[in-house]
């Protein structure tokens, strides 16, 4: 299992887990998007990272609201909405990268996704957080 920087820990040891395994896959992804995106192997690198990021998205985002019904947690609705939206740009990101030709011009990635994805742990996740923790 992937370490989590303690930094990005919400004392909830079974979110804490999902949650280093998505930042090692975001990791992953900015690593082969910040790599020969001149050529249509590292596109397709970037690509299939990015596909493997999502797909983990979506695992992550439905456990959460499963772990924040279960908990009746109040802002469900608007944590709910938060995850669509950020699904929604990485689908969009992820429609750039295939849609990109090499031969045309170089690539420029919105890698400011990746930062929103982790802005999400630390306010969002870390506000139900003090909710399911009995901290307010
Ligand atoms: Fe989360
Ligand atoms: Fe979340």
């Amino acid at each position: 299992m992937a370490n989590l920087d303690p930094t990005y820990s919400i004392g909830i040891p079974e979110m804490d887990a999902q949650h280093a395994r998505w930042i090692q896959l975001i990791e992953r992804f900015r690593a082969a998007a910040s790599d020969h995106m001149l050529e249509q192997a590292g596109l397709d690198a970037a690509a299939h990272a990015l596909e493997k990021l999502l797909e983990y998205t979506q695992c992550h985002f439905t456990s959460e609201e499963r772990f924040l019904a279960d908990r009746h947690y109040p802002g469900i609705d608007d944590h709910r909405r938060a995850h669509r939206e950020l699904e929604a740009k990485v689908v969009a990101l992820l429609g750039e990268i295939r849609a990109h030709k090499t031969n045309t011009t170089p690539l420029k990635l919105n890698l400011f996704v990746t930062v929103w994805l982790m802005e999400h742990i630390m306010q969002e996740d870390a506000a139900y957080a003090s909710f399911v923790l009995g901290k307010r």
